[in-house]
């Protein structure tokens, strides 16, 4: 009998190495396996497929003599948050040793580079593209296109870049992917350098996540001689949020100032060290075996729209069941907030739910039936980002929220172009003016009229999209800025 304890970061955080401890101590054997994403169980408890959670060393003696019944959730696999789920990138998560390449060849591991080296780069990228997988980092960019425009630039030396900086709020899962499932990232950068012609990559992943780190630079040396002659190297950042944006993350990787550099040129034409380079997400790149592997029509055959494939999505926040839950796009926001979220943790009404991360629009309940695509959020005003949602209840004041995002792009901006860096701050002073009740409707439409010039002005999306969740919270929240008003 195998005790199975996840050690992800998350599990470990809710107490998941005490937890193992004490069934060690008591004798059971134990397996440190990947996280199955269910947020609200860790430490999650698996013994013969049946799951218990959470569980505290405390429970551990019960459940051993076959108690701890108000613990018990039944089969994992069968429970409705993994049951509703069409899990394609995520399709090892709960159920392998994340560094057992065993596990992982048992788990059809390697199968996509195989593939790929069997039916050579412009077929590899030809499959990408019917694929219709889209960059999953934030800008939804065909990944297949980037790729061809790599493979045909001439170079000796082109690279790939996987972008692990993972800075928006509520997001988890590439960090999940590099606790739970290195190889599969590592795989789909290996298939990235056979179809561009590419013999180096580097993983550059965010320097808070130590546990991500070990795991990655672990698995790179277990795995080198099946990935020869592309090597990969990861590369820690300094915690800059604007440093997940591709042009700075790539000076940031060249030992420069994380600044934003213009384009063009494009990355994919002069990006590292002026080489060709394509930088994708974790999730772009940890999708692609599975694609080459299935097939591009089996991966386009989910989704809707423009929007193909499925979406790992991030619910946290203020939500009863948060957790990763990877499905087909189309799924609207209310389901997912309400039906699978289980709406908000404290028990009361959710007032709105910030999508996309910090430059992602707050949507109130009216836009619940907005599905899961690309385009439809973009038709709300709004953004899906990196998947990732913040829910809020109805406790939140937006007037400080939109503050909140104002200051967010101050603190974060790498100062290069004037919208950004001038306009946050004079758009953190006009709210401040706007919090004490100072001509409020003067106020707002002069912030109005500065997130025009930073939308249109911007050197990149931290000033561009820093309106999205300033002008969202003035649009469907006027009430939190009038009630201010001493005019
Ligand atoms: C301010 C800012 C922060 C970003 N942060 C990230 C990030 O943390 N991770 C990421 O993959 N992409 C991030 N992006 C998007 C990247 O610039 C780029 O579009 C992405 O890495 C390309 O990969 P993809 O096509 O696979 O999504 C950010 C963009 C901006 C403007």
């Amino acid at each position: 009998m195998k005790v199975r304890i996840s050690d992800d970061a998350l599990a470990i955080a809710c107490g998941a190495d005490a937890v193992a401890k004490a069934f060690t101590d008591a004798g059971s054997d134990v397996e440190r396996v990947s996280s199955w994403g269910m947020h609200w169980l860790e430490p999650l408890v698996e013994i013969n497929g049946i799951g218990f959670g959470p569980v505290t060393p405390a429970d551990v003696a019960d459940i051993l003599a076959g108690g701890a019944d108000t613990l018990c959730i039944g089969p994992i696999a069968a429970h409705p948050f993994i049951a509703r789920q069409q899990r394609l990138t995520f399709a090892r998560a709960g159920k392998t040793r994340p560094l057992d390449l065993d596990d992982y060849y048992a788990t059809g591991g390697w199968q996509g580079l195989a593939k790929a080296r069997e039916i050579g780069p412009s077929a590899s990228i030809e499959a990408l593209i019917t694929s219709g997988l889209r960059g999953r980092g934030g800008a939804g960019f065909p990944a297949g296109i980037k790729w061809r425009t790599v493979a045909g630039a001439q170079s000796p030396q082109k690279y790939i870049v996987c972008n692990a900086d993972e800075g928006d709020s509520g997001t988890f899962a590439d960090r999940m992917v590099m606790e739970g499932d290195p190889y599969v990232l590592i795989e789909g950068m290996a298939i990235a350098g056979h179809a561009v012609g590419a013999s180096k990559g580097y993983v550059y992943i965010r320097s808070e996540y130590p546990h991500a780190i070990a795991k990655m630079e672990a698995a790179v040396k277990a795995c080198a001689h099946l990935i020869a002659p592309f090597d990969v190297e990861i590369r820690v950042g300094a915690g800059a949020y604007v440093c997940g944006e591709e042009t700075s993350l790539l000076n940031s990787l060249e030992g420069k100032r994380g600044e934003v550099r213009a384009k063009p040129p494009l990355p994919a034409l002069e990006g590292l060290f002026g080489k060709p380079t394509v930088v994708n997400n974790v999730l772009t790149l940890a999708t692609v075996p599975w694609v080459l592997a299935n097939g591009a029509e089996a991966y386009a055959a989910y989704g809707m729209g423009r929007s193909r494939g499925t979406m790992p999505i991030q619910i946290a926040g203020n939500v009863k069941y948060g957790g990763l839950f990877e499905t087909a796009f189309g799924i609207t926001l209310g389901e997912l907030v309400n039906d699978i979220g289980g709406g908000s943790g404290s028990g009361r009404q959710v007032r709105c739910v910030q999508v996309g991360g910090p430059l992602g629009a707050y949507h109130p309940p009216s836009q619940f039936d907005t599905p899961f695509d690309y385009e439809a959020f973009t038709g709300v005003d709004g953004l899906i980002g990196h998947g990732g949602l913040v829910v809020f209840d109805e406790t939140v004041d937006m007037a400080s929220q939109a503050r909140f995002a104002m200051e967010f792009c101050a603190a974060e901006s790498c100062g290069k172009c004037t919208p950004c860096r001038l306009g946050s701050t004079r758009g953190t002073e006009t709210l401040d003016r706007v919090l004490a009740g100072e001509n409020v409707d003067a106020n707002l439409a002069l912030i109005e009229d500065l997130c025009d010039t930073m939308k249109f002005g911007s050197l990149c999306a931290l000033g561009g999209f820093t309106p999205y969740p300033v002008l969202s919270a003035i649009t469907h929240f006027r009430e939190d800025f009038v009630v201010r008003n001493k005019a």
